[in-house]
């Protein structure tokens, strides 16, 4: 047969157009895009369907150490497994650098973690927790040059909080090897002294949370982040953005010209402070930073994915389990909100939520959903060959059922975590099927991929190098 799969009569989407062919595959990737493509080994009915690159998740947290006796709730198979659940083909989890390691040791951790154990594909963005000579001199350079093309940097967290006069350093190198730094801003110093005057008054519970990292917090950081790029003269990523006042600091870059992508996730759509209000110890459930705000910040973010402000809509899936003491109920986590890991459970409702609150509802076009939730994210961060279903590319595909309901509950869901932030959520919209290199990885509700058949893949150069 000329072809390995055809998928017939469904609704191509693209970030640019939306219309009906069949889609021919051979060896894994997509070569031939026409009518009547029927010469198969299999026939792939999609009438009525939508035919989408699938998901890329170019933010979540896997296997990541959270501080002591913390343990994420998923490791690589089941967090692909999920994302496989959710229409996604590709996640870029972090490897964590930890204080005084050598990044290809931590490399070597993660690799091994993930090695024969995904659902899907993969690589790692490296978070630079502790920017030594080595690691700016030769280690980020060299890592670069093989593929590992991005990393994150943190302006808060005790363990994580870079200076400014390192977050420099970094982007220096990044600037000069041709890596994209993602920066989660907030002003690690304010959030401490906020939080010590909230405990000492005694408002310790999750609710608290919210009130000791304000939007000032993040507006501030993210404006002193552009600005030390801006010093630089490199691009960077501002992630997970909450709000309308930290977007615009990023609108006001770009009108001078700078390149700032903004990443914003579906707890920022869908989720408020208030929801904590009255759940006490319960509203550990919601913890992550930054927090949710208000129902202005939710009209805020969906303007900023419209305008494109926002060019990238990722998870920031990072689950812990509520019932745990090794989760979200730490020993510590009843005495303050402190000691609450921050971080939810996202990767598999990521899609149907933009999805169903987006295109169902008329926010956003279909090609602005594929765009955002896939084309954007390998453009970015520089995989070639996904994003986009094109002759060439992989055959990386989810096949949408454009008016299916749902009702998002913890039980249909294949994470590790022991609840989700959205349940009762009701969506419209479901990928039915999801297809990575030409075989299914999930086909009618059930598993019949294999977790030895997700990849590692390096990536190319989000942009040019310059020189020092
Ligand atoms: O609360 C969050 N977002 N936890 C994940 C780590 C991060 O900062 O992205
Ligand atoms: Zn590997
Ligand atoms: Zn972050
Ligand atoms: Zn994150």
């Amino acid at each position: 047969a000329a072809f390995d799969t055809v998928i017939r009569r469904g609704t191509i989407a693209t970030a640019s157009e939306t219309y009906k062919a069949d889609v021919g595959i051979r060896d894994g990737r997509i070569v031939s895009i026409g009518e009547a493509l029927t010469d198969a080994d299999e026939v792939v009915d999609a009438a009525g369907m939508l035919v989408l690159p699938g998901g890329i998740d170019s933010h979540v947290h896997i296997s990541q150490p959270s501080g002591p006796g913390i343990v994420m709730a998923d490791d690589f198979a089941s967090a692909t497994r999920a994302a496989a659940f959710g229409g996604n083909t590709f996640v870029m989890p972090y490897c964590l650098q930890a204080k005084g390691q050598p990044l290809r040791e931590a490399l070597k951790d993660y690799h091994a973690l993930a090695d024969q154990n995904c659902h899907i594909d993969h690589s790692f963005h490296l978070i630079i927790a502790d920017p030594t000579e080595s690691v700016l001199g030769q280690e980020l350079p060299a890592l670069v040059a093989d593929g590992y093309t991005s990393l994150k940097i943190f302006m808060t967290y005790a363990d994580l909080a870079l200076s400014d006069f390192q977050i420099l350093e970094v982007l220096a190198v990044a600037r000069e090897s041709g890596a994209l730094v993602q920066i989660h801003a907030e002003n690690y110093d304010a959030i401490r002294f906020l939080a010590d005057r909230l405990e000492r008054a005694g408002n310790t519970g999750p609710y608290f949370h919210g009130k000791s990292r304000p939007i000032v917090v993040e507006r501030e950081a993210t404006s002193r982040a552009i600005s030390l790029a801006e010093l630089i003269d490199v691009p960077i990523v501002i992630v997970h953005v909450s709000n309308r006042e930290a977007m615009d600091e990023i609108r006001r870059a770009r009108m001078r010209g700078l390149t700032i992508h903004g990443e914003t996730c579906p707890q920022y759509l869908v989720l408020t402070e208030d929801d904590l209000k009255d759940l006490g110890m319960e509203g550990a459930k919601y913890v992550c930073s930054p927090p949710p705000r208000d129902k202005a910040s939710q009209q805020a973010c969906w303007e900023g994915l419209q305008q494109g402000i926002f060019s990238l809509f990722s998870s920031d899936h990072c689950p812990f389990r509520y019932d745990d003491e090794a989760g979200k109920l730490t020993p510590n986590a009843r005495s303050s909100f402190r000691w609450i890991p921050n971080g939810i459970p996202g990767i598999e409702t990521r899609l149907p939520i933009l999805f169903s609150e987006g295109v169902s509802k008329g926010r956003i076009s279909l090609n602005q959903f594929v765009a955002l939730t896939a084309t954007n994210h390998a453009k970015t961060y520089g995989l070639a060959r996904k994003g986009s279903i094109a002759v060439g590319y992989d055959a990386d595909i989810a096949i949408w059922d454009p008016g299916r309901t749902a009702t998002l509950s913890q039980k249909d869901l294949h994470h590790g975590a022991d609840y989700t932030p959205y349940e009762g959520l009701e969506i419209t919209g479901w990928p039915i099927a999801t297809m990575l290199r030409g075989r299914f990885v999930v086909r009618e509700g059930k598993l019949v991929g294999d977790k030895s058949y997700g990849r590692y893949l390096s990536r190319g150069k989000p942009f040019k190098p310059s020189a020092p």
